[in-house]
C-alpha cells in the first residue's frame, strides 16, 4: 500500500523545485532530548515521535527527523521549521499568541497537563480529598502557585517534578501535584504502576498539544488535520502506552481569595518540555526541597525617592498583589506586608530582601530571585517601607 502511494507521489512531485522534499516524506522537527515526548538517542522514540509515525503512516509518508534542542525557545522554531529544514513541529502548545503569525497550528492531537498523583492503595482523585495532607510540588510551577492560594494543605516543595514524585515515593508526602506526562511515565517505567495519576482542571493546568507548520504550507496543515482527526484511537493508545493520564480532568477547588482572583501563571512551558525551566546551576542539586540562593542586599538607592516608590508600588501590584492584595494590604495576617516593621523592627529590610529573593517555599511564598531583577526588588522594598504601620 505504501509503495503504491510512494510511486504516485513521485509522479506528482516531478515538477517540484529542487530544494523541496519529496512529497512522500514527512519532515518532522523534534527535540532530541525531551523524553518521554521525543528523544534521538538509540533511534527516534518518545510519544510525540510515535504520534508522528502514526500520522505519517496514515498519510502514506515516511517520517524523517530534524533534531534541535528546544530549551532556548523560539530560536528552535526559527532554525528548523522557519529555515525549512523540516516541515512539521511536533509538540507545540495550542497558543496562537505564543508564536504569532509565524507558525500555523494543526488541530490539537492530545491534552496534557498537571495531575494529582496518589498511591493506588490510598488513592484520591481530587485535591479536596487531601485536606490536611502533605502535597509534593515542583518549585515555580502552577501547582505551587495554586497551593499558595489555598489553606488546608501542606505543600512540600522540590526542585523538579521528578523529585516531587520521588519524594512521594519516599513517603515524604501523601500526594504529588505535578506534570502529568512525567508522572505517568515515571509511574510506568520506575514505580511499577503503583500510582494513580488524575489530571486536574484549572487556570494554567491543562494544555492542548498541536503540530506547527509554516503558514504557506496550508496543504500539509490540512492533511495533518485530517490524519489527526482519523487517528484518535491510535493517538490515545500511544498516550496510554507512555502512562500519560487521559481521563477527563477533575475540577480544582476555588481559590480562597474568592472569585475574580487570578493566580500568576509562569509563561507556558516552551514546547511543554519539562513543564519547567531547566533548574539553575546555582540551585543545590541534592536534598530535594527547592532553594534559591540569595545574594547579599546591596544598598538601596531607591529608598525614600518618590518616583522609585511609585514605580515600586506599581511593580508590587503587578507581581505580588494577587497573594498580598493590592498595595500590600492583605487581610490575611501573615501576608499583610504593612506589618513588617511591627514584626521585624530594624531587620525589616533584610528580612524582606531575603524573603523576596529566596522565598519561603514551605509557606507558599515563591522565590523571586530568578524572576525579578535586583532593581525591581529594591524598588518594591522602597515602596513597602512607605506602607508600614506603627507598632
Ligand atoms: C503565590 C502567592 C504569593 C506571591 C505571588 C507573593 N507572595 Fe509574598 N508571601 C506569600 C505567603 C503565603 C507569605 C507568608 C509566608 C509565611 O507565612 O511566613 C508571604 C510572605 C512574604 C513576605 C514576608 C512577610 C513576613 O511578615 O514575614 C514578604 C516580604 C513578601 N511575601 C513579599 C512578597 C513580594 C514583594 C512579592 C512579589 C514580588 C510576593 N511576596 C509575592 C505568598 C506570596
Amino acid at each position: 500500500m505504501r509503495r503504491v502511494l510512494f510511486a504516485i507521489a513521485l509522479i506528482g512531485a516531478g515538477g517540484a523545485a529542487l530544494a523541496a522534499p519529496p512529497s512522500d516524506v514527512l519532515r518532522v522537527c523534534a527535540d532530541p532530548e525531551n523524553p518521554p515526548f521525543s528523544a534521538s538517542d538509540g533511534g527516534p522514540h518518545g510519544a510525540w515521535i510515535e504520534v508522528a509515525e502514526v500520522l505519517g503512516a496514515r498519510l502514506g509518508m515516511r517520517v524523517e527527523y530534524t533534531w534541535w534542542l528546544t530549551m532556548y525557545g523560539r530560536r528552535a522554531v526559527r532554525n528548523t521549521l522557519l529555515a525549512e529544514t523540516c516541515d512539521a513541529y511536533v509538540g507545540l502548545p495550542m497558543d496562537r499568541g505564543f508564536l504569532g503569525k509565524q507558525v500555523a497550528l494543526t488541530r490539537p492531537y492530545l491534552r496534557v497537563g498537571y495531575a494529582l498523583v496518589t498511591p493506588k492503595d490510598r488513592p484520591a482523585r481530587q485535591l479536596q480529598d487531601l485536606r490536611g495532607r502533605r502535597i509534593a510540588i515542583a518549585y515555580n510551577t502552577p501547582p505551587q502557585q495554586f497551593l499558595a492560594g489555598q489553606d488546608g494543605y501542606e505543600a512540600v516543595t522540590y526542585k523538579s517534578n521528578e523529585e516531587a514524585i520521588a519524594g512521594l515515593h519516599r513517603h515524604e508526602a501523601d500526594a504529588a501535584f505535578v506534570w502529568g506526562p512525567i508522572a505517568g511515565w515515571m509511574n510506568r517505567t520506575k514505580l511499577a504502576d503503583g500510582y494513580q495519576v488524575v489530571p486536574q482542571a484549572g487556570e494554567g493546568m491543562q494544555f492542548q498539544v498541536t503540530i506547527g507548520v509554516r503558514p504557506a504550507n496550508d496543504e500539509l496543515r490540512r492533511k495533518l488535520d485530517e490524519a489527526i482527526g482519523a487517528s484518535g484511537t491510535q493517538i490515545e493508545a500511544v498516550a496510554r502506552k507512555y502512562g500519560f493520564p487521559v481521563d477527563d480532568p477533575m475540577a480544582l477547588p476555588k481559590s480562597e481569595f474568592g472569585p475574580g482572583t487570578t493566580i500568576a501563571i509562569r509563561p507556558l512551558p516552551w514546547l511543554l518540555a519539562q513543564a519547567q525551566a531547566p533548574a539553575s546551576d546555582a540551585a543545590p542539586a541534592a536534598g530535594g526541597a527547592a532553594m534559591v540562593p540569595v545574594i547579599a542586599m546591596p544598598a538601596n538607592g531607591y529608598s525614600g525617592k518618590p518616583e522609585s516608590i511609585a514605580e515600586g508600588k506599581s511593580l508590587f501590584n503587578q507581581h505580588c498583589s494577587h497573594c498580598h492584595a493590592p498595595n500590600a494590604q492583605s487581610p490575611i495576617l501573615p501576608r499583610d506586608l504593612r506589618r513588617l516593621k511591627m514584626r521585624y523592627g530594624d531587620k525589616m529590610t533584610p528580612v524582606a530582601w531575603a524573603t523576596i529573593r529566596g522565598g519561603r517555599s514551605d509557606k507558599g511564598m515563591p522565590a523571586w530571585g530568578e524572576v525579578i531583577d535586583i532593581d525591581t526588588t529594591l524598588k518594591i522594598i522602597s515602596f513597602l517601607e512607605t506602607v508600614q504601620r506603627d507598632p
